[in-house]
C-alpha cells in the first residue's frame, strides 16, 4: 500500500509534530538480531543457524539485515559472506568502527551481497569523546567524515552511527550529522546506546536533527532509530523517533540484545499496523512474526517471557472469566489484534504419542523449523520417547527436540546418570561420560542430586570450573513437563553458557553443564 504524506490524516499526540517527508512514509525495518542481538552471552549462533534466521527474516519482509561485525572474529566475517550469498531481497549490512581496516574487512565480507551497506560510526557523547577516545569534538567530526568517505569508496549505501547519541548534546550532534551527510551518509543512526532517554526527549532529538540538518528534508538521507531497553522505554522511544521524522527503525526479534535488549521488531510492526491513522507502513508480513519469534528463541536458547507483547505465551490468553466470556461473544471486546495476524495458529494440533511424522513436521514448520528426511526421523524418534513420559507435547518441547541434535557433534556426551536422593540422606550420583567416544565412569555424593551429579562429573573432567549461574525453567505445566536449564560456567577467565532440557531436571542440569564444557576453548 502506498500513500503520500499529504493523503494521510495525522491527528495523534499534539506534542509530536509530524514531519512530512516526500515518499518517506514507508518505515524501513533494519533487523539487528544477528549483530546486536547475537552479542548477548549465550545467544551465539553458528553460520548455518545464522543463515536459517536470515532467510526467515527475508520471508518476514525486513528491509535490512545487519549480518555481523566482520572485523570482530573470523566467524562473524564468514557469516556475513554466507548470509550475503543466501539472501536476495534485503540489504545486507556490516558493522565497523570508524577505522579503515574495519571498513576494508566489511567491504570484503559484503562482496557477494546483492544490496550492501556499510554501517560505520563513532561515539559522540562527552564521555565517549573524553574517556573512550581521549579526543576532542572537532577531531571526532573529522574521524566520522573520514570513515564515511572511506566507506563510500566501496559502497553507495553508507549508514553512520553516532554511538551514545542519546546522551550527546543536540547542537553538537547536529554538527556531526550535518558533516557526515555532506560526506555521503545515506542513513544516520541515532542510538540511545544506554537506554537512558525518555520518549519525549528522544522524539525531540530526532525532530531537532531533522530541522537542523538539510539532507533530511532534501530526501538525501534518512534518520534511523536505535533504542535500548534499559529503562523499558525502547519501543516508546522508537515510536517517538518515527513520529518525529525517523524513517528507519533498528530492531531485533523478541527484543533480544545486550542488557535489557533492543526495541522489538514485532512491537513496532504491530503498533503501526493497529494504528493506520499514524500513516506509517512497513514491509513486514506480520503472519510470519510468531514463527520467526519461535525460531530465534529456540536457536538462541533464549526464552520469551510469557507476558511479552505480541509473542509471549500469554499475549492472547484470556484467563479471567469476564474476559473469556467477552471474547467468546465477540473477540473485539478484549482483543486489539487477531492472533492469526501475527501467525499464531490457535487451531494447533495437540501432539501426543499417537501423532505421526507429518503432524510433527507441520507443527515444527508452524514454529519456523523446516526439517525433512533423516533429521526429521531423528527428531521423531526423540519425540516418541518424550511422548511416552508426557501426555501432551507442546511447541516448546518439540523446538527443544529439534535443537537437541545440535549436541550430536559434541566431544563430551552424557552416557548415563543415576542418582539416589531423598529427605534425610546424602545424595549419591554415578555418572558415565563419553569423551571422544571413550567411556569414563565416576561417582560422588553431594548435598543434593545436582550437586552430587556435578561433583561426579568433575572427578572425570578435572578442570578449574566454577558454576556462575544456574536457572531452572519449567516450560509449561504439569509434573511430567520438560525442564529447561540455563547455566553459566567460568573456565580460564571466560564465562561459557550452556543449555539442557529433559523431563528429569537433574539430567537437564548435567547436560547444561556438559554443553558449557563442549564450548571451552
Ligand atoms: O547501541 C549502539 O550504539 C549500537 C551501535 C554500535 C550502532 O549498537
Ligand atoms: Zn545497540
Amino acid at each position: 500500500m502506498s500513500k503520500t504524506k499529504e493523503s494521510v490524516n495525522f491527528a495523534p499526540q499534539k506534542e509530536y509534530i509530524y514531519i512530512k517527508i516526500n515518499k518517506m512514509d514507508k518505515l524501513f525495518i533494519f533487523d539487528t538480531t544477528l549483530r546486536d542481538g547475537e552479542q548477548v552471552p549465550g545467544c551465539q549462533l553458528n553460520t548455518v543457524e545464522k543463515i536459517q534466521v536470515a532467510k526467515q527474516l527475508e520471508a518476514l519482509g525486513v528491509d535490512v539485515i545487519e549480518a555481523g561485525f566482520p572485523i570482530s572474529s573470523p566467524g562473524d566475517f564468514n557469516s556475513v559472506i554466507e548470509i550475503s550469498k543466501a539472501v536476495t531481497w534485503p540489504t545486507i549490512c556490516a558493522l565497523t568502527r570508524a577505522v579503515e581496516k574495519d571498513i576494508d574487512c566489511a567491504a570484503e565480507a559484503l562482496q557477494y551481497a546483492k544490496h550492501k551497506r556499510i554501517h560505520t560510526g563513532i561515539g559522540t557523547s562527552e564521555s565517549h569523546i573524553r574517556y573512550k577516545f581521549n579526543s576532542t569534538p572537532e577531531e571526532i567530526i573529522e574521524r566520522a567524515v573520514a570513515a564515511v568517505k572511506y566507506a563510500k569508496r566501496y559502497v553507495e549505501d553508507v549508514e553512520f552511527y553516532a554511538e551514545d547519541a542519546g546522551r550527546t548534546d543536540n547542537e553538537y550532534l547536529a554538527r556531526v550529522i550535518e558533516a557526515v551527510t555532506k560526506a555521503g551518509a545515506t542513513v544516520c543512526n541515532i542510538p540511545d546506546t544506554t537506554g537512558f532517554r525518555t520518549p519525549y526527549e528522544y522524539g525531540e532529538k530526532i525532530k531537532y536533527l531533522y530541522e537542523h540538518v538539510d539532507a533530511f528534508a532534501a530526501g538525501k538521507s534518512i534518520l534511523s532509530t536505535h533504542c535500548h531497553n534499559d529503562l523499558g522505554m525502547a519501543t516508546a522511544n522508537t515510536v517517538a523517533g518515527i513520529l518525529n521524522g525517523a524513517r528507519q527503525a533498528e530492531v531485533t526479534i523478541n527484543g533480544i540484545g545486550e542488557r535489557a535488549g533492543n526495541t522489538s521488531l514485532e512491537e513496532i510492526a504491530m503498533i503501526f499496523k493497529t494504528h493506520p491513522d499514524l500513516g506509517i507502513d512497513t514491509n513486514i508480513n506480520t503472519t510470519k512474526i510468531y514463527p520467526t519469534s519461535r525460531m530465534v528463541s529456540s536457536l538462541m536458547n533464549m526464552p520469551v517471557q510469557p507476558n511479552k507483547a505480541i509473542v509471549g505465551r500469554n499475549a492472547f490468553a484470556h484467563s479471567s472469566g469476564i474476559h473469556q466470556d467477552g471474547v467468546l461473544k465477540n473477540a473485539s471486546t478484549y482483543e486489539i489484534m487477531n492472533p492469526k495476524d501475527v501467525g499464531i495458529d490457535d487451531n494447533a494440533i495437540v501432539l501426543t504419542a499417537r501423532s505421526g511424522r507429518a503432524a510433527l513436521k507441520h507443527r515444527l514448520s508452524v514454529n519456523g523449523v523446516d526439517i525433512d528426511g533423516e533429521r526429521l526421523d531423528k527428531v521423531y524418534e526423540e519425540f516418541l520417547k518424550l511422548a511416552d513420559k508426557k501426555k501432551e507435547i507442546t511447541d516448546d518441547d518439540i523446538l527443544v527436540l529439534a535443537g537437541a541434535d545440535r549436541s550430536a557433534s559434541h566431544n563430551v556426551k552424557l552416557d548415563y546418570l543415576q542418582v539416589t536422593t531423598g529427605k534425610g540422606v546424602r545424595s549419591v550420583a554415578s555418572i558415565g561420560l563419553l569423551i571422544a567416544n571413550e567411556k569414563f565412569e565416576s561417582a560422588a555424593s553431594g548435598n543434593g542430586p545436582v550437586d552430587a551429579a556435578i561433583k561426579a562429573l568433575k572427578t572425570i573432567i578435572k578442570r578449574q570450573m566454577t558454576l556462575r549461574e544456574f536457572t531452572i525453567q519449567a516450560i509449561s505445566k504439569g509434573s511430567d513437563d520438560m525442564g529447561k536449564v540455563h547455566m553459566q560456567v567460568e573456565y580460564d577467565g571466560k564465562v561459557y553458557y550452556g543449555f539442557g532440557a529433559n523431563t528429569d531436571i537433574v539430567t537437564a542440569s548435567v547436560e547444561a553443564y556438559i554443553d558449557c564444557i563442549n564450548k571451552f576453548k
